[in-house]
C-alpha cells in the first residue's frame, strides 16, 4: 500500500536508514536543517530544509508541506541531537537548542499535521525516543529530559488519538551514526528502520505502543565510555 510518509532528520544516520527502507512504494517526504543535507536523493522524494532548534521555523515548515500535500498517512518524529556535558557546566544555549529541537518542536509539527494526518484512512505517528529516557547515564541529563518528555508526550497523546491515529514510541540504546568500525557491539541505523517497518504493517485495532532496542553485547551503564570525567 503506497503511504504518505514524512520523516523529520532523514539526510543522514536512523532516519535516513528509515528513507531507504520505505522508499520502494511510499511517498517521502523528507526532512533536514537545509536541503543541501541530503547527498543521495530519493526518486520523487519531496525535500524540506528547515532549522527547527529555531522555534519560529515550524511555520513555515508546516505551510511548505502543506502546499505540497493535503494529507499525510505517517509521521516519524526523528530530528534530534545530543550534548553531553556535566550538568553544572552546561551550557544555557545548549540546554535551549536540546528542549527545542529534541522536544518543543515534535510537539508543535504534531500539533499541525494532525489534521492532514486524520485525512489518513491508516494514520501513525512515531516518536523516536531513547533508551536514555529510562537510564540515568552521567553527562545525558539535558538529552534524557527531553526523551523523557517524549516518551510520556507519546504515551498521552496515544490514549487521546486512540481509534483515530496510533501512536508508537522507539526507545534505543546507542545506534552507531559517528562511524564505530564495522562489528562493534551496537545497533546500526538500518535495525531501527527495520522496526520502523515493523510498526507500520502492524494490523489495526493492535499498536504497538513503545519498543525498547539494544545489540546484546552492547555496554548498558550509569557512567557511559562517553560522560564527562568529575573535576
Ligand atoms: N544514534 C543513537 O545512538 C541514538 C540512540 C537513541 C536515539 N537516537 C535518536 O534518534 C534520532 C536520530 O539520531 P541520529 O543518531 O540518526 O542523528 P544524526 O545521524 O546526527 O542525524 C540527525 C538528523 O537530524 C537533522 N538535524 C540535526 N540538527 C537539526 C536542526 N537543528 N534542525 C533540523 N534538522 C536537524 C540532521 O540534518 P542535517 O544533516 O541537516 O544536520 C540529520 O538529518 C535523534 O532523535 C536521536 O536522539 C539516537
Amino acid at each position: 500500500m503506497k503511504r504518505k510518509i514524512l520523516i523529520t532528520g532523514a539526510s543522514k544516520g536512523i532516519g535516513n536508514a528509515e528513507a531507504q527502507k520505505l522508499s520502494s512504494g511510499n511517498e517521502l517526504f523528507l526532512h533536514a536543517s537545509k536541503k543541501s543535507s541530503f547527498k543521495n536523493k530519493i526518486k520523487n522524494a519531496h525535500y524540506f530544509g528547515y532549522d527547527l532548534s529555531k522555534i519560529e521555523n515550524i511555520n513555515p515548515f508546516v505551510n511548505e508541506i502543506k502546499k505540497t500535500t493535503n494529507t499525510l498517512d505517517v509521521l516519524i518524529n526523528n530530528v534530534g541531537i545530543m550534548i553531553l556535558e556535566r550538568f553544572a557546566d552546561f551550557k544555557d544555549e545548549d540546554i535551549n537548542t536540546l528542549i527545542t529541537l529534541n522536544l518543543h518542536s515534535h510537539l508543535l509539527l504534531t500539533k499541525k499535521l494532525i489534521p492532514l494526518l486524520l485525512k489518513s484512512k491508516n494514520p501513525h505517528i512515531i516518536f523516536m525516543s531513547s533508551m536514555s529516557a529510562k537510564n540515568q547515564i552521567e553527562g545525558e541529563s539535558v538529552y534524557a529530559a527531553t526523551k523523557a518528555g517524549i516518551m510520556q508526550f507519546a504515551h498521552v497523546l496515544r490514549n487521546e488519538l486512540a481509534g483515530e491515529i496510533r501512536v508508537s514510541t522507539i526507545h534505543s540504546w546507542g545506534v552507531n551514526t559517528w562511524g564505530d568500525p564495522e562489528g562493534s557491539p551496537i545497533l546500526v541505523p538500518e535495525n531501527i528502520a527495520e522496526v520502523v517497518e515493523f510498526i507500520l504493517d502492524t494490523k489495526r485495532p493492535f499498536v504497538i505502543e513503545s519498543i525498547d532496542l539494544s545489540h546484546e553485547l552492547q555496554w548498558k551503564g550509569t557512567k557511559a565510555p562517553w560522560s564527562p570525567e568529575n573535576n
